[in-house]
């Protein structure tokens, strides 16, 4: 079937109430229609989700996201113009018009405006908004390719192959509230969109905004163990004689382990970390390790490591 065609029968497929799975330039999403909440339960069954953990929105444009949200700040406003489409989700009061399904009871909604253009010309067709959290089981390695979903859910939902995703981990959540005296900005969850960026783009707008790391509180998805590879994955650190005296001290000789070997250059490594720990994870290796290095920070690191710390059992 033709790329045209498979959007068609997504398109079809959400209409009547299913979940489709879809590309996004961070990873594969599992979509719902947030207007049909017989379909946005579907999400949780399939994925094993509990319900306390809440969706991002998914909107074709910044008004749409307006609609969905009952106090759009200015700065909601600035970040949505320099950033969207693309890697950052906003959140926002919501309006009623969001099903508490969505939000898990919170007052407040995530919503992204997408990049990748299968995801957008679904969005287009159906007309309405897709809540789509990561196309895996709770908990487990998200997906970068069409592949990864079928192996996931063992072929049991429909696809779109887009290709493999360009940026490889998810976005970065952050919420805008505004103060007495300014903005604050919350980083929920460290992504493609780094501290940095933000920061720089910042500098242009008119009031000064504060920004936090506020990882824990607020996000109610971010349990200490998420992202996990079918096998165990530790963190180990240099140098070599070390890494093998606490593989040793873990019943591993070397080759029964094997190393994840991280790209130096971050937007590399952040594009191959989910799929190289798949196939690592179906390799005959019984664990899996990466070596920390020194020098990995600032940029796109800080959000590879906050996803391989989740993801390992030494974490
Ligand atoms: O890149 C992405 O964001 C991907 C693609 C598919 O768009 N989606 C994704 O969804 O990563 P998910 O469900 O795996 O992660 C959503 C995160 C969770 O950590 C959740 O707790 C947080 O967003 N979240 C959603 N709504 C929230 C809210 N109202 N307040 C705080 N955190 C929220
Ligand atoms: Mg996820």
């Amino acid at each position: 079937m033709s790329l045209n065609s498979d959007i068609e029968k997504a398109v079809a497929l959400l209409r009547q109430g299913d979940v489709v799975a879809l590309p996004t330039e961070t990873v594969y999403g599992l979509a719902a229609d947030i207007h049909q909440p017989e379909a946005l339960k579907k999400i949780f069954s399939v994925k094993s989700r509990p319900f306390f953990d809440p969706l991002i929105v998914h909107v074709s444009s910044e008004s749409q996201a307006q609609t969905l949200s009952g106090n759009w700040t200015s700065l909601h406003h600035f970040l949505a113009e320099n950033f969207w489409p693309g890697p950052l989700s906003l959140i926002a009061q919501k309006s009623d018009k969001v099903d508490p399904l969505i939000t898990s009871g919170l007052d407040t909604v995530a919503l992204r405006f997408p990049q990748h253009p299968v995801f957008q010309a679904v969005l287009q067709k159906l007309g309405s908004s897709l809540a789509a959290p990561s196309a895996n089981r709770f908990g487990k390695t998200s997906p970068t390719q069409a592949s990864h979903v079928e192996k996931e859910f063992n072929g049991r939902v429909f696809v779109v192959d887009g290709g493999a995703s360009e940026i490889g981990i998810e976005s970065t959540v952050v919420y805008p509230q505004k103060t007495q005296n300014g903005f604050l900005l919350e980083i929920l969850r460290p992504g493609g969109i780094t501290e940095e960026k933000l920061k720089s783009i910042l500098q242009n707008f008119p009031s000064p905004v504060q920004i936090q790391r506020q990882e824990k509180q607020n996000s109610p998805g971010h349990l200490k163990h998420h992202y996990q590879p079918d096998k165990p994955l530790y963190i180990l650190e240099e140098p070599v004689s070390s890494v093998e005296k606490t593989l040793a001290s873990l019943g591993l000789s070397p080759d029964q382990a094997a190393e994840m070997k991280l790209a130096d250059e971050p937007t590399l490594a952040a594009r191959q970390l989910y799929e190289q720990m798949r196939e690592l994870a179906e390799s005959s290796a019984q664990a899996l390790y990466v070596v920390k290095k020194p020098g990995q920070h600032g940029e796109l690191w800080e959000a590879i490591w906050d996803r391989l710390r989740k993801a390992a059992s030494n974490g």
